[in-house]
């Protein structure tokens, strides 16, 4: 029989096999893939020394095709939890090491323990991917372990922040897993994610692919919109991860983190009153205005290769996290379309879940024609950005800037949305359209359409017609912008709106 000191060493035996996961050759091959391993991505991402493992010792039940002699160990998933910034996170880092990062039965039991975690005790859940799907010697447990993940992603969302990291393989159903959480991460060139691999779309429909330019990072942060960054290796996706974690609260609960950022509220930026040009049809770059506005001049943009026609970013007022939607004048003008309503209405609702202000700056001259965009839906598209900003009850605090024409002026969180604090510069045009073409229609064949439209254009293309009803609540100097938003937020942190009791709403999806 053991003695308890030959107990004790073979709990260490078994603890360093685990640790070791599928063997120094195939973490060699990680490595030269430009890879980390899962647990030296675990390291990176918590705080030093405060990582606790769970489920260390959980082996798969798998008996079929040879499963019975495959050790696996940790199952091919690190779970547990530790801390970044000092704040509780749970995480769970599939290895690659072990049997591809393969999801099966106990694999996805390790995943739903944590994901349980994270939800009764209120903290961020990360979920670092690198796996070749379902273990396809375990058949249907495997899918029934998706099944259980998914069911857990979606009765966390909206309560706890769930963040997801692509850094392998993300193949077939597993990618629902990501694409249920708040944000999703990509490295570039080491992470894939598509439903059909390059392989069955050619079989399927015979077009040829890399897997790369199929599902690859900029595949999906610039074309598809499924993910909202990309990073340059683990290191940095791993760092971009703490770093949005600083802005966000750790669950529906509580508020954001206010962190002294030592930038003065009342400093006021005299570039801003010479920052939009004469000429109303000429771009500018607004994310120059905020750069300005912020504490700081620092933001982190979510979607900053997609659909950037509008700019979504966390940024601090005061140390107070907020939400930024802007219009970008300098792409398409800085019209909504399909994408802009789908990229901006997501962000805003997931600020609204986790109690994140909203200020909304608006260059918009409306929605952008075409067959294009009428096929692709945009009166569905563009009615889930009125949906997203009508349901949120958090501080709204627009600034319109220049254009505001049309269901895009509404849209871009109006008064008329629930807005608590609508500013204007005096540069601002509200109106129902743009001048020229409002002036083209009513005046059509008048002899004097010129000074007529001269005339349109000074009384209706300013923000005085909408001060006048009170749709508009300062027109303030552009200098001002800054103190007047940090005073507006600091009037409106103890904002309570109360809505019809419902089990919930139907966003045009
Ligand atoms: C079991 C797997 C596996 C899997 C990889 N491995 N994927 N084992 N089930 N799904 C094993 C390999 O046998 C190999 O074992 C080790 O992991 C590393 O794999 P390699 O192929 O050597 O690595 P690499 O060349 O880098 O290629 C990676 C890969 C490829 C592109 C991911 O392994 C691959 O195509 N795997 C299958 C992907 C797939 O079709 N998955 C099922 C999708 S269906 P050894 O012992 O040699 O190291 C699905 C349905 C989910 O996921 C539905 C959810 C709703």
């Amino acid at each position: 029989m053991a003695t308890i000191q030959e107990k004790i060493e073979d709990r260490k035996a078994r603890q360093d096999k685990v640790k070791q996961g599928g063997g120094a050759k195939r973490v060699e091959k990680q490595h030269a893939g430009g890879k980390l391993t899962a647990r030296e991505r675990v390291e990176k991402l918590l705080d030093p020394g405060t990582f606790i493992e769970l489920d260390q010792f959980v082996h798969h039940r798998c008996t079929n095709f040879g499963m019975e002699q495959e050790e696996a160990p940790g199952e091919g998933v690190i779970t547990g939890y530790g801390t970044i910034d000092g704040r509780l996170t749970y995480l769970f880092a599939q290895d690659f090491t072990v049997v591809g990062g393969s999801l099966g039965e106990m694999h996805a039991a390790k995943i739903v323990k944590v994901q349980e975690l994270a939800v009764k005790m209120g903290a961020p859940l990360i979920a670092l991917n690198d796996s070749g799907g379902a273990r396809i010697q375990e058949g249907i447990d495997a899918l029934s372990g998706y099944g259980k993940i998914f069911y857990r992603n979606t009765l966390a969302s909206g309560v706890i922040p769930q963040i997801s990291a692509i850094m392998g393989p993300c193949a077939g159903g597993a990618v629902y897993s990501p694409a249920l959480t708040d944000f999703i991460y990509m490295v570039k060139n080491t992470s894939q994610m598509f439903i059909t691999g390059p392989q069955v779309i050619k079989a399927v429909t015979a077009e040829e692919v890399s897997a790369e330019q199929l599902g690859g990072a900029m595949t999906h942060n610039s074309l598809s919109g499924v993910a909202h960054f990309a990073a340059e290796n683990d290191e940095d996706c791993l760092k971009q991860i703490r770093y949005l974690l600083s802005f966000l609260p750790a669950n529906n609960l509580e508020e954001p983190p206010v962190v002294a950022t030592g930038d003065d509220p009342g400093r006021r930026d005299a570039r801003l009153n010479t920052i939009i040009p004469d000429n109303p049809n000429s771009p500018y770059n607004m994310k120059d205005i905020i750069a300005m506005i912020v504490d700081n001049g620092e933001y982190y943009e979510v979607h900053a290769h997609y659909a950037a026609n509008i700019i979504t970013c966390f940024a601090r007022f005061d140390g107070q996290t907020v939400g930024i939607i802007a219009s970008q004048p300098s792409v398409m003008a800085g019209c909504l379309d399909v994408n802009t309503s789908d990229k901006a209405a997501r962000f805003v609702r997931f600020c609204d879940a986790f109690n994140i202000p909203l200020v909304t700056l608006v260059d918009v001259p409306g929605f952008l024609p075409g067959t294009d965009q009428e096929y692709g839906g945009i009166i569905r598209h563009g009615a889930k950005l009125l949906y997203a900003y009508s349901e949120a009850t958090v501080p709204k605090v627009t600034v319109i800037t220049r254009k505001a024409y049309g269901g895009a002026y509404i849209a871009m969180c109006s008064q008329h949305l629930g807005g608590d604090q609508i500013f204007a510069w005096p540069s601002a045009e509200i109106a129902v359209m743009g001048p020229a073409g409002a002036a083209n229609i009513i005046f059509k064949g008048d002899p004097d359409a010129k000074t007529k439209t001269d005339q349109y254009v000074e009384e209706f293309a300013t923000p005085y017609k909408a001060a006048e009803r009170g749709y508009v609540d300062q027109v303030i100097e552009p200098a001002e912008t800054r103190p007047r938003i940090i005073t507006a937020l600091n009037m409106l942190a103890t904002k309570r709106e109360a809505r019809p009791a419902k089990k919930h709403g139907n966003i045009p999806v």
